[in-house]
């Protein structure tokens, strides 16, 4: 049998949609559009291009994006000063500081300046805590573990009861998403790169989520036959019938996990998509917020 491929730039279309639809409706009825500010320090390339496209999504639901790119050395201070004139400025819902910051400075102190309000990432230690705790909820849900909850909504899979494990434990993506899977009542085992016999964990699993950054390493045997598998890892393989000399991976071997899987998610056009799509959607939740207050 081979597994239903669940298209993530299908789904992330759709809702960008419905955030393009809401966004022209609170043009229509408030006069205001929601405005996301990103924080950019240093020319880190891949982080250049994840907020050049951040930003053209952005334009394209009808978000104002407010770029602020920054030195590479700028102090601690200055950082955390931007940061809390964005917190003041009303016509700023949305406030992405990306990830990672450089090494001289502190992220987590940066991170805990944002307005709760404001965290479109849904990364302030606040937010995380509630999410973690029974009978709370986050103001926002960080972007990528919510896009992998939709995929698995979406392709209609059952989530209360399962058996789910998660390979990878990061702040960014393994912690919150098995938090969620959690609150969604699944019976969940988080492996990491000390986990003694992996497979044996990722053989039980009626959902695995495998964001551990390693290429291709979850291979169709270590999958249960009919589980649904998402697939968060971006990774270089070389392949010289690229211009580039490479093309990307995820941390599954999409070629035999497919066939032992139920459903499955593709890289590129499966999680990827997804992240940006629900940042927009986090950003027009914040908008709602502050016309509400
Ligand atoms: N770096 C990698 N992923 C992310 C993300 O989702 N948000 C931010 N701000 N930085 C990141």
């Amino acid at each position: 049998m081979t597994a239903k491929i669940i298209d993530g730039t299908s789904i992330a279309a759709d809702i960008q949609e419905e955030v393009k639809i809401a966004v022209e409706a609170m043009q229509a009825t408030h006069n205001y559009v929601p405005g996301l500010a990103t924080v950019l320090v240093g020319e880190n390339p891949a982080s250049t291009t994840y907020v050049r496209m951040k930003q053209k999504r952005c334009a394209e639901v009808g978000i104002r994006s407010i770029g602020h790119n920054l030195p590479e050395d700028i102090p601690q201070e200055d950082l955390e000063e931007l940061v809390g004139d964005l917190n003041a400025d009303p016509e700023v819902n949305g406030i992405l500081v990306q990830l990672p910051l450089p090494g001289h400075l502190d992220e987590e102190a940066v991170l805990n300046t944002i307005d709760l309000g404001k965290d479109v990432d849904g990364f302030h230690p606040v937010n995380i805590g509630r999410l973690a705790m029974k009978g709370r909820n986050p103001l926002f849900i960080p972007c990528t573990p919510y896009g992998v909850m939709v995929l698995l909504e979406k392709s209609g899979v059952e989530i209360s009861g399962s058996e789910a494990v998660v390979l990878g434990r990061s702040n960014i993506v393994g912690l919150p998403v098995a938090m969620l899977l959690q609150k969604a009542n699944a019976t969940v085992t988080i492996c990491h790169s000390r986990t003694k016999d992996l497979a044996a964990h990722t053989r039980e699993a009626d959902i695995l989520v495998a964001a551990i950054g390693r290429r291709e390493m979850v291979t169709g045997d270590m999958v249960k036959p009919g589980a649904a598998v998402i697939d968060v890892g971006i990774n270089q393989k070389e392949d010289p019938t690229k211009k580039r000399g490479y093309r990307l991976v995820g941390d599954v071997d999409f070629e035999s996990a497919k066939e032992v899987a139920g459903a499955i998610t593709p890289v590129p056009g499966g999680v990827g998509p997804m992240t940006i799509a629900m940042l927009l959607k986090n950003t027009l939740h914040a908008a709602e917020m502050s016309l509400a207050d």
